[in-house]
């Protein structure tokens, strides 16, 4: 077991009805509200006029259009120009994970002096930031409860993914009713989103029991209700559980004393979005049984043996290597049942910028030194097998 250190101050507040809690909670902030928000899911939903109506007697600045895949320019820019001009006291972040990644750059950006993407970049290190509230509408990132964001930037095709503790969202709120009108192609993305957060802490060299029935309930708890969600979208109780399990994703809570994997599905999958603006979770669910494959070997087989047990219930008396390779399929074809597409091709990505975006990770990533390192031609590989 390896040593850590871990704090996570995110208060969360869960359930039908909490939004009630909302303005004593901004009240602890100040009064100057940055509200940002997508493209208008939460005023479909309802949420946007409930939130006006419960914070009347706040100042409200907002910064909409958000798209998936938060932009650099103009959304983070824009967000620090508003914080920056009216001495905004909190930001009140309401949608999906984009909404949330931009509002962590604005907040900590809005207190620097220099240009955002330093932060971003590692460049700098931020010393303070606005306090972050959200309200979380979509199942999938785990946002909500963690210090990560991730940013794109068009111009150089960058997708950075980064972690500042300035980051923790002070206050999450998290009702799962808010999440009933998300669309099948969204719930089943954000489901292979979160299964591959824990695949990424799973698949390592050094685990727990502890750790191990954590994070195979995880992906047990994201599969069953997954599909309870797809079949009745307002399912409160799998919505709910769907809901929470999403939200360990990243924190680190899975894998405390783990030793690190280097997120290389992530990793890839960051390429693909950063050139052809994809859905997180489609581009991760395609990688993943690819990936799996190429670094099964001898030294990583027990595993993917222990994987297939526990979470598929492949018979454990059978050679390792076709309990691996069975856990394998299983994954994919969990995926495909879901709706999600598995080839590359078919969410618009040919064989023409594989060698140029296999550089691009090489270069950004850190893939030298994940679990199974991986090198230009490995990722050469994985994203020719994936087409
Ligand atoms: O823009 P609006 O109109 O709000 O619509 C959104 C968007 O089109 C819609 N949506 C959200 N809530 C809804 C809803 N539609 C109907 N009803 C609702 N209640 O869903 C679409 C996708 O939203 P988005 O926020 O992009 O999805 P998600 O939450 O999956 O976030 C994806 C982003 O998060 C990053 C990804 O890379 C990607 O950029 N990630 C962030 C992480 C983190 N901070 O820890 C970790 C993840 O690994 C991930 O990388
Ligand atoms: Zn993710």
């Amino acid at each position: 077991m390896q040593n850590f250190d871990y704090q996570t101050p995110t208060r969360l507040i869960f359930g039908k009805g909490i939004i009630e809690k909302l303005p004593e909670v901004m009240n602890q902030f100040g009064k100057k509200i940055l509200l940002t928000y997508g493209g208008g899911s939460i005023k479909k939903i309802g949420l946007y006029d409930k939130v006006k109506e419960l914070l009347a007697d706040f100042e409200i600045f907002e910064l909409s259009g958000i798209q998936p895949n938060p932009k650099y320019d103009p959304s983070v820019l824009d967000g620090v120009k508003i914080c920056k001009e009216n001495n905004i006291d909190v930001i009140l972040a309401v949608g999906g994970g984009s909404v949330l990644d931009c509002s962590k750059a604005i907040a900590t950006g809005a207190k620097y002096d220099g240009d955002p993407w330093d932060l971003i970049s590692y460049k700098a290190f931020a010393e303070d930031s606005i306090p972050i509230v959200d309200i979380i509408t979509l199942a999938a990132t785990g946002s909500e409860y963690d210090c990560g964001g991730v940013i794109s930037r068009t111009e150089t095709n960058d997708k950075i993914g980064y972690m500042d503790s300035h980051n923790y969202p002070m206050v999450s709120f998290l009702d799962p009713t808010y999440t009933f009108t998300v669309s099948k192609k969204q719930t089943a993305a954000g489901c292979a989103d979160a299964m591959n957060h824990i695949m990424e802490q799973y698949f390592c060299e050094d685990s727990t029991l502890l750790n191990d029935g954590f994070m195979e309930a995880g992906l047990k708890s994201l599969m069953a209700n997954a599909v309870k969600c797809l079949e009745n979208p307002q399912d409160y109780t799998a919505r709910a559980e769907m809901m929470l399990t999403c939200t360990y994703g990243c924190n680190g809570i899975y894998s405390l004393g783990n030793s690190q994997s280097g997120w290389p599905c992530h990793g890839i999958e960051h390429a693909l979005s950063a050139y052809y603006d994809i859905t997180h979770g489609e581009g991760l669910a395609i990688i993943t049984p690819r990936w799996m494959k190429h670094i099964l070997s001898e030294k990583t087989v027990n595993r993917f043996v222990k994987y297939g047990v526990n979470v598929f219930g492949i018979d454990s008396t059978l050679d390792k290597f076709e309990i691996a390779n069975k856990a394998i399929s299983e994954t994919y074809k969990f995926f495909e049942s879901i709706g999600i597409p598995m080839h590359l091709k078919e969410v618009g990505i040919d064989e023409s910028r594989i060698v140029e975006m296999a550089h691009h990770i090489a270069v950004n990533e850190g893939l030298e030194n994940a679990w199974v390192p991986l090198n230009e031609n490995d990722l050469v590989k994985i994203l020719t097998d994936s087409l």
